[in-house]
């Protein structure tokens, strides 16, 4: 892999925010916008479930928000491309997977090159997959934490754009570390994607890196 320029004067401001249940990291996303920590808008919310309290969330906020379900496609390209679909419609500019329980494949990573995030709860490459919390306890891991990652077809595997750590007490179970961590990925995810967004970066190989002033826009 070589080096690959971000290309900043196509990422546009408008967010597609991907969900599969509770959405508190999309919360997150409308609260630092309002807050003006984030300098976005939420142009729609996807979830891929009809029971996710995330989509309340959205609507609350007056923010578009769809059910797609991936059942009932012919394959998963069909659905990936379908999510594409409806995100371009709304002129997205970078989709940030909040809790989306999906795997994302080739269709939709290339139709959004560089230009979907993903929010996990270890220090990546760490305990990748589901229940990393829960890993990290069982595994007897001392500190863990959060990353922000790009999304590309390797699971968890992205270019590292923002991670935080958090100690692992004595007598966490995966429950009272998942509070903890869940804290400070709802710091970081806005964080992360404001970094995005500023630009003055590129990714080198697998590396993400800040090479410059963030480009006003
Ligand atoms: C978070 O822990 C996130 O890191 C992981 O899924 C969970 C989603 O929580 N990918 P929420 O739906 O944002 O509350």
């Amino acid at each position: 892999m070589g080096s690959e320029k971000s290309n900043l004067v196509r990422i546009n401001r408008r967010l597609g925010v991907l969900i599969s249940g509770r959405g508190s990291n999309l919360q997150a996303l409308v609260e630092a916008i309002r807050e003006g920590r984030l300098d976005a808008e939420i142009a729609i919310v996807i979830s891929n479930r009809e029971d996710a309290a995330g989509l309340e969330r959205a609507r609350a906020a007056g923010i578009e928000a769809i059910v797609l379900s991936h059942r009932g496609w012919p394959s998963r390209d069909e659905y990936d491309r379908a999510l594409a679909r409806e995100l371009k419609a709304r002129n997205v500019g970078l989709v940030c997977l909040a809790g989306f329980m999906r795997l994302v494949g080739v269709p939709l990573i290339d139709a959004f090159p560089h230009a979907i995030l993903n929010i996990h709860p270890s220090l990546l490459p760490a305990f990748p997959g589901i229940d990393a919390q829960r890993q990290a306890v069982e595994h007897g891991a001392k500190v863990s934490g959060v990353t922000v990652h790009f999304v590309t077809a390797e699971l968890d595997g992205g270019p590292i754009i923002l991670q935080r750590s958090v100690e692992v007490l004595e007598n966490d179970t995966a429950a009272t570390l998942a509070a903890r961590i869940l804290e400070q990925e709802h710091r970081a995810y806005p964080e992360a994607v404001q970094i995005v967004l500023e630009g003055g970066w590129s990714v080198d190989g697998r590396r993400f890196v800040r090479s410059r002033r963030p480009v006003s826009t």
